[in-house]
């Protein structure tokens, strides 16, 4: 299990990179779309700056169009601009790009699929070629709430989708069963982290990697039980050795 940064900000990256305990790094076009202006392949070439003063760091880059064509000639870009042995070029799920993944996978591309909800679409990208499935945690439990509740309803009703695959824990307790029949086997991320208890339901479930907002690092390291026995322990010796 490792943990990843899900974030396109070079200060968060480089203190992630700082602190040791992050495998590598996600963006997409709305995290980078949080930074201040620039150009996008000065900003990645930015970020991969910072990454090179470490060692074998991922880092996933996502397309940004939904046109075939248009996404091969951005992976090309990628590649021709970034020269990052540990890039990932992020593709979104879709009927229409699939085949695109299948050809970037061909071409020696890693292809992190992503915006994945369910274990058919994973099977879909798995099979297409895609080295990382990028499942939305919290997107998927967004399903149940009543805003989404026509288009869930129409999608019970139609046999695409029941209850189980509204349950974030189910979907990828199920996709890492079935994508181990998987040769090469496609490596499970998951993002969309809405919540500390998130990380390690993720972790149990069977996530391989999940990338994390940089905000829940901190929550991740404090306990409150924690401060209290390490200032207990200070008040102790403090007073022992008066
Ligand atoms: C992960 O790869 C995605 O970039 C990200 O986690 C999406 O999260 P959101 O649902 O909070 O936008």
């Amino acid at each position: 299990m490792k943990l990843f940064g899900d974030t396109a900000n070079l200060v968060e990256i480089r203190t992630l990179m700082e602190a040791g305990f992050v495998r590598g790094i996600t963006t997409n076009p709305s995290l980078l779309a949080k930074e201040p202006k620039a150009d996008f392949h000065v900003h990645v070439g930015q970020i991969i700056d910072v990454l090179r003063d470490y060692e074998d760091i991922h880092l996933s880059v996502e397309v940004f169009s939904r046109n075939p064509e248009e996404i091969l000639r951005q992976a090309d870009g990628f590649r021709k601009s970034f020269h990052y042995e540990h890039l990932s070029v992020k593709v979104q799920m879709g009927w229409n790009e699939l085949p695109v993944i299948r050809k970037l996978a061909q071409e020696g591309f890693s292809v992190n699929c992503t915006a994945c909800m369910t274990v058919n679409q994973a099977m879909l990208a798995a099979g297409a070629g895609a080295r990382f499935i990028s499942f939305f945690w919290g997107r998927i439990r967004d399903v149940t709430k009543t805003e989404h509740a026509a288009e869930r309803l129409l999608a019970q009703t139609q046999g695409i989708l029941d209850s189980c695959d509204h349950e974030p824990a189910w979907v990828v307790r199920a996709a890492h069963h079935i994508l181990q029949t998987y040769n090469p086997y496609p490596e499970i991320i998951i993002g969309s982290i809405r919540q500390v208890t998130d990380i390690r339901d993720a972790a149990m479930a069977g996530a391989d990697i999940i990338t994390v907002p940089f905000k829940f690092f901190a929550q991740m390291a404090s306990h409150f039980k924690t401060d209290e026995v390490v200032a207990q322990f200070l008040g102790d010796f403090s007073h022992w050795m008066q």
